[in-house]
């Protein structure tokens, strides 16, 4: 019975993120390239700012920049910092039509019309930023969309639903550097080898197991939440889980993506709509869960089954290990 090597080992074949997108796409005759090229130009910022985030307070980086951004919260310099990084690298990739990020309040059209790019790239620069400070694991997301040339406003286009994406992925700036991606046929684990200076493949086709007693929640909102997610806590209270909750979306979903567990936003006072935005946070990691064996769900429907309306709407997001989410889905 021939062994499966498990891609870590130092007997594997080794495969860069770049050879691992090359090799896939080689199997799309006539794939023109253009999707690895975005790919690769994500991977080139996320290793830019993996080098920034580490040496942010070194170089007095951290903090506010004194601004805020559309969503009215205050700007982290590192956000503006991340998201300047990702507009230059991905800027000159001719293959994208529009760019969209949690910190510009417009989307960014680079080519649009019939000479357009084939793609759309929409991206959290920073998510997490502000646990930097504490030195938290922090990430980046990011989702590619097909760009519709018909469509004349740039908002219009990427208001599709989490199911029309082509792929999604976030980078994690933990105690090492994890590129995380899928197009749609599983979901692939590379780790930065700061010696060799690129993304290695360490997992391919992540499971989430279908159980796991773990909720990630901010409990300190409880009181506000809708009265199914209170009794869906009550009965975790009493059913043996546990609790860990890093605040940062792209910690607490690789988390469960390794080990499994149920996130939860739910609506609270403050954030009536739940407070992760649905395009470029629920949707990509809905999508890597579900792509990963999970599920995804904002209020009654699948997370990617809504239908966006605006660039930075929010929703409810509830997601993780199949059965987790359902103990949830239950009670609402
Ligand atoms: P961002 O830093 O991109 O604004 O995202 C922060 C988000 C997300 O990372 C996390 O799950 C959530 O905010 C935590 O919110 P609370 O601090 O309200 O728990
Ligand atoms: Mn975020
Ligand atoms: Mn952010």
């Amino acid at each position: 019975m021939p062994m499966v090597a498990d891609q870590s080992s130092s007997t594997s074949n080794l495969f860069s993120l770049q050879s691992h997108i090359l090799s896939e796409e080689s199997r799309h005759p006539g794939a023109s390239g253009d999707f690895s090229w975005i790919v690769s130009a994500i991977s080139l910022a996320g290793k830019a700012i993996a080098h920034r985030v580490r040496r942010a307070r070194l170089e007095g980086a951290l903090g506010e920049e004194g601004t805020s951004n559309v969503q009215g919260e205050s700007q982290q310099r590192m956000d503006v910092i991340a998201n300047e990084i990702l507009m230059r690298c991905l800027g000159s990739r001719a293959s994208i039509a529009v760019l969209a990020s949690e910190e510009d309040e417009e989307p960014t059209i680079l080519r649009r019309g019939h000479d357009g790019g084939k793609y759309c790239v929409l991206f959290d620069p920073l998510d997490g930023s502000s646990t930097l400070d504490t030195n938290g694991a922090i990430g980046t997301i990011f989702t590619i969309l097909r760009n519709d040339p018909l469509i004349e406003s740039a908002e219009r286009t990427v208001c599709q639903p989490g199911r029309q994406q082509v792929a999604a992925g976030y980078i994690l700036y933990g105690p090492s550097t994890a590129f995380v991606i899928t197009t749609g046929s599983g979901v692939d684990l590379f780790e930065l080898d700061p010696f060799v200076g690129s993304f290695i493949r360490v997992k391919q086709g992540l499971r989430i197991p279908p159980r796991k007693k773990v909720y990630s929640v901010n409990e300190a909102y409880s009181s506000s939440f809708p009265l199914g997610y209170r009794e869906y806590l009550e009965w975790a209270h009493h059913s043996g889980y546990s609790s860990r909750y890093i605040g940062s979306l792209v910690a607490d979903v690789h988390r469960i993506l390794i080990s499994g567990g149920v996130f939860l936003y739910p609506p609270t006072l403050t954030h009536p709509d739940g407070k992760l935005r649905l395009l470029y946070e629920a949707n990509p990691m809905a999508m890597i869960v579900e792509q990963a064996g999970g599920a995804s769900i904002s209020g009654a429907v699948a997370t990617l089954d809504v239908q966006p309306t605006k660039l930075h709407q929010r929703v409810p997001l509830v997601l993780g290990s199949r059965d987790e989410v359902d103990e949830v889905s239950r009670r609402l």
